[in-house]
């Protein structure tokens, strides 16, 4: 697919992650439209809104009036993380399952090229402190989806899938994203690593930090989806792609922002045992030591 007057429809595209593809894909020519029901407001900036067209309005009542004219969708929308799933998962499912499948048959019915989907390694829900389950798991692996949350973008993964005949369905399993967006996230690992770093000088670690995260840095997760529309449909289409930077222990997490080793053992290694109990305050940023150890860029990119 060109990107050549080609449409791109971002359901959810004024979210976190949305904020920073929509740019990337009028950087590289794409026209584009967001449909948003605006929960957390809109953080684009002036410059993004005069290029692109915007549509207020709920995934669960989209109708063929607002897929006009699209080629691609890419779909970000629903609710994005295990809290606000756990508080109301008829709604979670509603959107996160439900919508993204009935935006799928919107999508065959009009001809239209390409759905991407956002989808979570939460799927995969394993390995909390079990050495011989901490590790990357790649698509093939089993998946174990116990959460609201996890469960309504399995399920939707599932019912895509079933739909490739009639639509190039693509989804892309992500790990937990970091770093910079106009609209922030700060229930996200390392964004509140950074916040509280820089606003208290330190960071606060539960359990002795010993879960695993699959870690991506939101410019590389802009990349993939972009990488999607770009992609042979013969490469794509019906696919599951797992898409992470580099698993990271919360404690090594940690240990960066703060310039030194996972507390009671070497960075890197698998250590066995919780040297920590309940939760810890690891120094981190003092303030006159700011603008030397400020977490440097390629931290945040
Ligand atoms: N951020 C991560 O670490 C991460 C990891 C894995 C998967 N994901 C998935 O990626 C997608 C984007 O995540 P994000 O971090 O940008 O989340 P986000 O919550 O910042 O963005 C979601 C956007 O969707 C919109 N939205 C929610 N419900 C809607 C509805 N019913 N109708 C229309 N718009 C609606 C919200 O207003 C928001 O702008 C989500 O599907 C999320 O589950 C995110």
């Amino acid at each position: 697919m060109s990107n050549a007057a080609k449409n791109i429809l971002v359901v959810g595209g004024a979210g976190y992650l949305g904020s920073v593809l929509v740019p990337e894909l009028l950087d590289r020519g794409y026209a584009v439209k967001v449909f948003d029901r605006l929960y957390y407001g809109n953080y684009l900036s002036k410059d993004v809104l005069d290029r692109i067209a915007f549509e207020v309005g709920d995934m669960r009542t989209i109708s063929p009036p607002s897929l006009r004219e699209v080629d691609a969708v890419i779909n970000l929308g629903g609710l994005s993380n295990d809290p606000t799933a756990e508080y109301n998962p008829k709604a979670n499912y509603e959107m996160n399952t439900v919508a993204a499948e009935k935006l799928a048959r919107l999508c065959g019915e009009m001809d239209i090229q390409r759905y991407v989907l956002a989808s979570s390694c939460s799927i995969y829900d394993v390995g909390e402190g079990d050495e011989a389950k901490d590790i990357l798991l790649d698509e093939s692996a089993a998946v174990d989806p116990q959460a609201a949350y996890s469960r309504s973008k399995y399920d939707a993964e599932q019912t895509l899938l079933s739909l490739r005949e009639s639509v190039c369905p693509i989804v892309l399993r992500m790990g937990t994203i970091f770093g910079f967006s106009p609209r922030m996230r700060y229930d996200l690992v390392v964004n509140t690593f950074v916040m509280s770093a820089l606003r208290n000088g330190y960071m606060t670690m539960f359990s002795g930090g010993e879960m695993w995260r699959p870690m991506l840095n939101i410019r590389d997760a802009a990349r993939a989806y972009i990488a999607c529309l770009q992609a042979p449909r013969d490469k794509v289409c019906g696919q599951i792609f797992n898409v992470v930077g580099r698993n990271y222990r919360i404690s090594e997490l940690v240990a960066e922002g703060a310039g030194g080793s996972p507390p009671g053992r070497g960075r890197g290694r698998r250590a066995s045992g919780l040297p920590l109990q309940g939760h810890s305050k690891l120094p981190c940023l003092r303030k006159e030591d700011r603008a030397r150890t400020e977490f440097p860029s390629r931290h945040l990119r």
